[in-house]
């Protein structure tokens, strides 16, 4: 505790001395070794508020009937067998039926091997049961709302003609990232055309948003298997959703690549030290209890200060300081003022391409779609969404890989 006092009354001191000298500079340019003192004590502060990570361990019940559906299962589908005893929910006592056990009255229940009343799909709401920190906010995250946002979507924005299409499909082609509305038939399974799904934003025959097997597989769950960048890219690749290639070519995917022999996933932090974990993933970034007091946070926006997917690049209204948050994280291995550095070139070098590229070719697009229809229109939506997906790709290569990097 004194050890404590005398860090901060160090600190204070460093702070006022280094706000003295520097004060003769303008405050107002962000490059000024002033304004980087200022944001790395910052981020200082901000971690030193952080609670002690705190152990992950929620309450469990043992399981009961579970007994029976393993004695079956271990023959019948011994891949799921083996994969769950691999798990810490089978080192806990927690079986198949605390998971999939159901009333007979829920809509989803049905009757199995003539005795118990099951389930097949398993929501967020089940885990959330047990895991109750996990589960608080998790249905207004982006990830739980992935298709609801798109069903939402109001025609005035920018983004609105690209889902224009598949709106009345019930945006078919999109299920398989933001997911389905899973619908029971009479025999109370689930249908044919809405599960299997493995969408970020499905919904669950008991109406609760999200999947949380999308990042941690089934039947392990294991915590070290979502935080491989594998989890992500499965949705976050591709020409639309170029985070995947943008972090596999960046010197982060070089050195994670780099790492593998050493690498640890497994351990119950994973921050980053200098003989195992020395490349950000990102989970790292975007969800990790990052060391240094960082906990887990299943809510991917917050760390985040800008909606860059967006083509106008909003700024967040989120509480509290998203940029510090996420500074904190990359302060683990990089020093203070050069993460600054960095993210204050991106911050103003986004400005710069917002106002003279985006803006600009938004209002071009805005007028030639208002104008045009049918195949017409068809050929300038193709332009326009090759525009919205260039236009992404350089904004994030801003902040996480290759600042100045045009995908062609
Ligand atoms: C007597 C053997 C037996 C027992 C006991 C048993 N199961 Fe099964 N279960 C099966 C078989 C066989 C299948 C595959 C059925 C099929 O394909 O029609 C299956 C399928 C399932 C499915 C997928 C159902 C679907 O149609 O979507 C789930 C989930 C499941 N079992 C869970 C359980 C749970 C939980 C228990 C314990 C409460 C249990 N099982 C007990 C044999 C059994
Ligand atoms: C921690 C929760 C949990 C436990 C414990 C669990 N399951 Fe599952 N199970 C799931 C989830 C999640 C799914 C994926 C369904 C979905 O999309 O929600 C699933 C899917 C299934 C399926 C259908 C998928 C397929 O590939 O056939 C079967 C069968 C099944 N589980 C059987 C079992 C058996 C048998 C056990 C015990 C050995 C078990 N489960 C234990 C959560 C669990
Ligand atoms: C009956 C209570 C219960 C249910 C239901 C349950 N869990 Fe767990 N789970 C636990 C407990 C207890 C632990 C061990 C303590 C911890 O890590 O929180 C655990 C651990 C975990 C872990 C960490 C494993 C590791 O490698 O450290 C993950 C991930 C997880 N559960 C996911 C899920 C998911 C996803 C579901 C729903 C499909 C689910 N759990 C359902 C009780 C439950
Ligand atoms: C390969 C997986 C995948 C498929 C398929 C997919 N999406 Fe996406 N979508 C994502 C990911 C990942 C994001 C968030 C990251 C990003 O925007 O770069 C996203 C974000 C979006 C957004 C921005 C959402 C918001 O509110 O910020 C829109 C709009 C969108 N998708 C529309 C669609 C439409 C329409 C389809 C179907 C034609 C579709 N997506 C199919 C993965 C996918
Ligand atoms: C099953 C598909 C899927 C997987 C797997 C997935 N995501 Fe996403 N993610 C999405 C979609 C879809 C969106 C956009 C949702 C929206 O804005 O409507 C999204 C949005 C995001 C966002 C933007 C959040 C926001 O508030 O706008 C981040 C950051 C993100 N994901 C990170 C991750 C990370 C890190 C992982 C892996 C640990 C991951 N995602 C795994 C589909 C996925
Ligand atoms: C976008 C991917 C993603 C989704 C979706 C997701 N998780 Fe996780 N989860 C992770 C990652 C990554 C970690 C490891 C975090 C760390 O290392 O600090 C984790 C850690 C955990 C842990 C152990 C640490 C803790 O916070 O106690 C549990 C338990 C857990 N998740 C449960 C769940 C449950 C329940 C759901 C669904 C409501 C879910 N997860 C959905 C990526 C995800
Ligand atoms: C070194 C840390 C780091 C790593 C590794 C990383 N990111 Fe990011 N990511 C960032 C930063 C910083 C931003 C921009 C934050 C801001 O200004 O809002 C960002 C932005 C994003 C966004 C846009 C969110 C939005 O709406 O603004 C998505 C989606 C995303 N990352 C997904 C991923 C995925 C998927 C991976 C892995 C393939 C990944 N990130 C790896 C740091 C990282
Ligand atoms: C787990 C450790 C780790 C974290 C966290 C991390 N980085 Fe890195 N970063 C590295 C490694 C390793 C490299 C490869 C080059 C090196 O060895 O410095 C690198 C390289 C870089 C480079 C290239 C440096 C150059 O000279 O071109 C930049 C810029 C960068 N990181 C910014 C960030 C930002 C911004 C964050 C937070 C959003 C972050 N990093 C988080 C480990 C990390």
């Amino acid at each position: 505790m004194r050890s404590k006092i005398k860090i901060v009354l160090l600190s204070l001191t460093l702070i006022f001395m280094f706000s003295v000298s520097a004060s003769a500079q303008d405050p107002k340019d962000p490059q000024t070794p002033k304004a980087v003192l200022k944001a790395a004590a910052a981020a200082k502060a901000y971690v030193a508020k952080q609670p002690k990570p705190r152990e992950p361990r929620d309450r469990a019940k043992v399981a009961d009937k579970s007994d029976y559906c393993i004695d079956c299962h271990r023959e019948k589908t011994p891949g799921i067998f083996e994969e769950w005893v691999l798990s810490e929910h089978a080192s806990l006592g927690i079986g198949c039926n605390d998971c999939h056990g159901a009333y007979q009255s829920e809509k989803d229940s049905f009757l199995h091997a003539g005795r118990f009343y099951i389930r097949t799909v398993v929501s967020p709401a089940r885990c959330g049961r047990c895991h109750k920190q996990t589960i608080r906010g998790f249905a207004n995250t982006a990830h739980a709302r992935a298709l609801t946002n798109l069903e939402e979507m109001k025609a005035d924005d920018p983004r609105y003609p690209l889902i224009e299409p598949y709106k009345e499909s019930g945006f078919a082609e999109c299920r398989a990232c933001h997911g389905t509305r899973i619908a029971v038939s009479k025999d109370h399974r689930p249908t044919a055309q809405t599960w299997p799904n493995h969408g970020a934003g499905r919904i669950n025959p008991d109406g609760s948003p999200g999947n949380c097997a999308m990042c941690h597989g089934r039947h392990r769950f294991s915590v070290a298997s979502a935080r491989q960048p594998e989890a992500c890219i499965g949705c976050h690749d591709g020409r639309m959703y170029p985070e995947g290639e943008i972090y596999a070519r960046s010197l982060h995917g070089l050195a994670y690549r780099d790492e593998e022999s050493r690498r640890n996933l497994k351990r119950p932090y994973f921050y980053c030290d200098s003989t195992e974990n020395t490349a950000p993933t990102c989970a790292l970034c975007h969800l990790n209890g990052a060391g240094q007091g960082l906990i887990t946070r299943h809510d991917p926006a917050w760390r985040l200060s800008h909606n860059l997917t967006h083509p106008e690049a909003l700024i967040r209204e989120v509480k509290g300081e998203p940029q510090t948050r996420m500074r904190a994280v990359c302060e683990q291995c990089h020093a203070a003022s050069v993460v600054e550095r960095f993210l204050t070139a991106a911050d103003s070098e986004l400005q710069r391409y917002q106002d003279e590229v985006v803006k600009p070719k938004l209002a071009q697009f805005e007028k030639l779609l208002k104008k045009k229809k049918g195949k017409k229109r068809k050929a300038i939506l193709v332009d326009y969404a090759d525009f919205l997906a260039q236009s992404k790709a350089y904004r994030l290569n801003l902040y996480m890989g290759h600042p100045g990097r045009t995908e062609r």
